[in-house]
């Protein structure tokens, strides 16, 4: 299938398209794609998100973006990548001067506890150096959800109070990725751990609980690792480092 529109934006190639499975989906087929291979679409019938979920999708209405990245990093600074998206997207939301923007760890975009973004990383293996896709949905038109998603979903357009325009997110949200990427291709992975514990509140002091594959733990945040996993202390006293895990907040009333 050809993209209706090829749109440069250096170092970036961006490949659109109306309608696609799943932009992660379509850009690990294009196995020649050079680094900084843009997939974007006006809408996913199977958009894809974290631990097997769904992204909404609806035409029209959110950026749904991948790219890809053939970092050559040391293995233990692959998971930045995830965090930098997280900062990058922050920054962008940061433009249109919305209160309550905060990252939940690893990358939940949220602004007034309600999710605007969502990032999945994906690996592809095989290859000699690293190729890494970066899908990024942000929620930018919608005025409804789900009835599912009702409750903990919420749109850039909806916080700021007027329609926003895609491409110019897009755009911007690809100036901040490019920026971050340097630095983390020049071996400076602490300014992204310092950004992101600047943009999150749940970096340091926050009561919250993870849920691991097989237990679930609570406890209070401690900062980040220098591979950005997550130092959680539990009532015990014990820390514990968390490098994958879905992480909520402790509400007041919670156990
Ligand atoms: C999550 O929070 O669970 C991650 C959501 C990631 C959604 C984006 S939209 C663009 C890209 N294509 C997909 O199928 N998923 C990601």
């Amino acid at each position: 299938m050809n993209p209706v529109q090829l749109i440069h934006r250096p170092p970036f190639i961006i490949h659109h398209y109306p309608t696609l499975g799943s932009t992660n989906d379509h850009l690990k087929r294009m196995t020649d794609a050079p680094e900084f291979t843009c997939v974007t679409a006006d809408e996913q019938r199977a958009g894809r998100g974290r631990r097997d979920r769904t992204w909404h999708s609806a035409p029209g209405d959110g950026l749904y973006l991948s790219v890809l990245l053939r970092p050559l990093l040391a293995p233990e600074q692959l998971p930045l990548l995830s965090l930098m998206c997280a900062v990058a997207v922050s920054e962008t939301i940061a433009r249109y001067n919305v209160a309550g923007t905060d990252i939940k760890w690893p990358n939940d975009v949220l602004v007034n506890e309600r999710k605007l973004s969502g990032i999945l990383i994906e690996g592809i293996a095989g290859a000699d150096t690293p190729r890494i896709i970066a899908g990024i949905g942000v929620n930018l038109n919608h005025r409804d959800f789900p009835p599912e998603l009702e409750q903990t979903a919420t749109s850039l357009a909806r916080e700021c109070g007027h329609q926003i325009d895609a491409a110019e997110f897009r755009d911007q949200l690809l100036i901040s990725l490019a920026r971050w990427y340097e630095t983390l291709r020049h071996g400076d992975g602490h300014s992204i751990l310092n950004r992101w514990q600047q943009l999150s509140s749940y970096a340091h002091g926050k009561q919250i609980v993870v849920t691991l594959d097989d237990e679930q733990l609570s406890g209070v945040t401690a900062g980040l690792t220098e591979s950005g996993a997550l130092l959680v202390r539990t009532a015990s006293g014990a820390m514990r480092t968390i490098i994958a895990g879905e992480v909520s907040r402790l509400r007041s009333g919670d156990q």
